[in-house]
């Protein structure tokens, strides 16, 4: 199932001294890999600490949060709530989506244009103020004091980073990104029947979803296309990075304000414009949207339906018209989209917590 595996252990025996600087992507072998910035090459040690870090509720301010708290495995790395919560019951405003190959994402968040990659994004959820998630806005030394003194930690950040050995913005930043850039998900289901030729690997209602998934009337394909059905993507083969904004008819017109990258770009065609997420494990990172807004793939499909909840909303996309769908026909565009849900990924141990019952990194948690 995992040949490149094989390949890779091998080539790691044949490399010798060099090999432990050398990353293998362990992924399918028709899946080319993520890019990867310069400045940040993949180690195994950096991917250790990175995960240590993802875990350790030391990286917020209390000592309660982790990357983990809104980011869970079993649920794909979604949290299962509408938006999110932070230390001390800090309300946010948007969904925690699933983090299932975010190294392809060229841009990151539901709705900044202006974050494109993981190392800048993760220094927002640790010292955002707006809203606040782990808030550790202004304890930056304490925090770094707090990792240095953790035995594992003086080990592990020197392996990872031989020339700037201490806790820091730019090495805990780095370690992280390294990290999600492991979390790639390819072996749902829906792979092994589309990209292994297995027949049985999803089932004849599945079959008839995709159909209706990639089909004129439905017109999801548009947007969320391509091996990580969604129109942002980029990977280590691509010259060009693709990117998709779009209003799919969830914004209230008679609201006022400007939500989705009109906030950004300034320009009123941009209001309610979010970026398309990923459809992989979908059927685990209910409830849906940018803002949690939708409660279940029915009522995802209903919207679609409809033309969107507010189907008079300007500036809405023109793949967006509404179309009739039978009851039998959403069950099967459902079971396709659960095919889409990889169990390997939500149980991989190299994704799962590492740290053991009762140390620091957990012990003051109060969300799992
Ligand atoms: C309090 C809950 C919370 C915590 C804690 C949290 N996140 Fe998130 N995360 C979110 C929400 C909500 C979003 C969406 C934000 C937006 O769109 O504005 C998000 C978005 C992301 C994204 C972008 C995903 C995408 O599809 O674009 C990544 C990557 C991410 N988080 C990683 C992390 C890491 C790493 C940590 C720990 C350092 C972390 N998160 C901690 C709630 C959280
Ligand atoms: C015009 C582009 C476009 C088309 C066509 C489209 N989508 Fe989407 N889809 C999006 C965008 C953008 C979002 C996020 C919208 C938001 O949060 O406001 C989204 C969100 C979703 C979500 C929620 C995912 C999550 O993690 O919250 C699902 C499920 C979904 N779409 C399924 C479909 C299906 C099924 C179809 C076909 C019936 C479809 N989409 C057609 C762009 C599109």
């Amino acid at each position: 199932m995992r040949a490149p595996l094989a390949v890779a252990a091998l080539a790691f025996v044949a490399g010798a001294a060099l090999a432990a600087e050398e990353w293998h992507w362990t992924i399918p072998a028709w899946l080319p890999p993520p890019p990867v910035p310069a400045d940040n090459p993949m180690t195994e040690a950096k991917v250790a600490l990175g995960r240590h870090l993802f875990y350790d509720a030391r990286l917020s301010l209390d000592g309660t949060v982790t990357c983990a708290s809104c980011h869970d495995q079993a649920k794909a790395f979604s949290d299962g709530r509408e938006t999110a919560i932070g230390i001390q019951g800090a309300e946010g405003r948007r969904n925690a989506p699933g983090l299932a190959n975010v190294a392809y994402l060229p841009v990151l968040t539901w709705g900044n244009p202006l974050i494109t990659s993981l190392e800048q994004h993760a220094l927002i959820p640790m010292f955002g103020t707006a809203p606040v998630e782990m808030g550790s806005a202004g304890a930056e030394t304490a925090i770094f004091d707090r990792l240095s003194a953790d035995p594992f930690y003086a080990d592990a950040f020197p392996l990872a980073f031989p020339d700037r050995p201490a806790p820091d913005l730019f090495t805990i930043t780095r370690a992280i990104a390294a990290f999600e850039r492991t979390l790639i998900s390819a072996n749902a289901p829906y792979d092994k029947f589309k990209r292994e030729g297995d027949p049985a690997a999803i089932s004849d209602a599945a079959k008839r979803g995709e159909n209706l998934f990639f089909g004129e009337r439905l017109e999801c394909y548009h947007c969320h296309g391509g091996f990580n059905f969604t129109d942002n993507i980029v990977t280590s083969r691509m010259k060009m990075v693709e990117r998709g904004f779009h209003n799919t008819g969830l914004h209230d017109p008679v609201l006022p304000g400007g939500d989705g990258i009109a906030a950004f770009t300034l320009r009123p065609e941009d209001i309610g414009r979010f970026r398309t997420p990923s459809l992989r494990n979908v059927a685990l990172t209910a409830p849906y949207m940018h803002d949690g807004s939708v409660a279940t793939l029915s009522d995802v499909l209903d919207n679609y339906a409809n033309a969107g909840r507010f189907p008079d909303t300007p500036h809405k996309s023109s793949l967006v018209m509404g179309f009739t769908l039978s009851g039998t026909e959403k069950a099967d565009v459902i079971a396709f989209l659960q095919s889409l849900t990889d169990e390997e990924f939500l149980t991989d141990p190299r994704f799962a917590d590492p740290w053991p019952d009762g140390h620091p990194a957990r012990v003051n948690r109060t969300m799992p």
